[in-house]
């Protein structure tokens, strides 16, 4: 798969602008480099947080060793795995303030090898207080270099970003941090407008900020087999967007909207529900893709 094919309107983001400082290098001692994957699209309600919780739930269940950076003030991926506000002594908040590394931000969740790195309200005004620094869009890249300096810590194999809905500071952190960006895609009547904005976004970090930065894939969310124009976006987004899609398309299901109100992933509250079902396919699908963008 070669995301540079594809083109968007143009679009001029928020911040997305021209290298404002140096970035930091990527992490190099570690025995293996994580893979960093910033979940987004600035629509909201289109599944990023289900898909960074089962996500990560389902590639912690296969061995790998997950951190979510939650870095939406809304703080869903942490109250959706089970982290109440209460319990939140650190957060991504003070990782962006340079006050805390994002390892010992990072605690531990009721799933075996999945770590979360949870957010607080203070977020709603980090964009402010970080906007004037230097390196502004590489806050959250130095942070994740920084994984390298606690080697008695987890030693993770992917890191997941939870973007806010918004092409913000935030997003833009979580993309100037990231190998790849993976886009969840609800099957909605105006799917793909959405879309050539945040392509469009993805393009200028990559010019401005990250040069690797790829698109991993585009995941079609709470797909409804029993309703036509469900079927229909999926024939509309494979048709403009080709194998940036991913085979797995996550079904609407209602245990997945269940699950965090308990305070679990999906993949724990019910294993055997369809929407679980597809969450580890995709996992499966993804870890087949990261083969295929290493080696490219
Ligand atoms: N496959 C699904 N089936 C049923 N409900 C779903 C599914 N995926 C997500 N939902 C529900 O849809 C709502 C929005 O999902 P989610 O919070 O993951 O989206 P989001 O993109 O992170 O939203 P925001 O932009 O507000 O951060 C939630 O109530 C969630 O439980
Ligand atoms: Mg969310």
């Amino acid at each position: 798969m070669t995301d540079r094919q594809y083109s968007a309107p143009s679009h001029s983001g928020p911040s997305a602008r021209e290298p404002d400082h140096e970035p930091p290098e990527w992490p190099a001692q570690l025995p293996r480099q994580p893979r960093i994957l910033a979940i987004a699209n600035q629509k909201g309600g289109v599944g990023k947080t289900t898909t960074a919780i089962n996500l990560g739930t389902a590639l912690a269940a296969i061995g790998e060793s997950v951190l979510i950076v939650d870095l939406d003030p809304q703080g869903n991926a942490s109250t959706g795995l089970g982290v109440e506000r209460a319990h939140r002594l650190h957060s991504t908040y003070d990782v962006l303030m340079d006050e805390m590394p994002l390892a010992e931000a990072a605690q531990e969740t009721a799933v075996p090898r999945l770590y979360l790195a949870p957010s607080t309200l203070d977020l709603l005004g980090v964009e402010l207080e970080i906007a004037n620094f230097p390196d502004r869009s590489f806050r959250m890249r130095k942070a994740v270099a920084s994984l390298q300096d606690s080697p008695s810590g987890p030693q993770f194999t992917y890191v997941l970003f939870d973007c806010p809905p918004s092409l913000n500071l935030l997003t833009i952190n979580a993309m100037a941090s990231s190998h790849a960006v993976l886009v969840p895609l609800q099957c909605e009547f105006f799917a793909l407008e959405g879309l050539s904005q945040i392509l469009e976004t993805v393009e200028r970090v990559r010019r401005g900020l990250n040069p690797d930065l790829a698109i991993h894939g585009i995941v079609l969310t709470m797909f409804d087999g029993r309703n036509k124009l469900s079927m229909q976006v999926v024939e509309d987004v494979r048709t403009h967007m080709g194998e940036a899609v991913y085979n797995t398309v996550i079904p609407r299901n209602v245990r997945i909207s269940e699950a965090p109100s308990h305070g679990k992933p999906a993949i724990l509250y019910d294993l055997n529900c369809a929407g679980s079902q597809a969450y580890l396919r995709l996992a499966s699908e993804i870890i087949q893709r990261e083969r295929l963008l290493c080696a490219a």
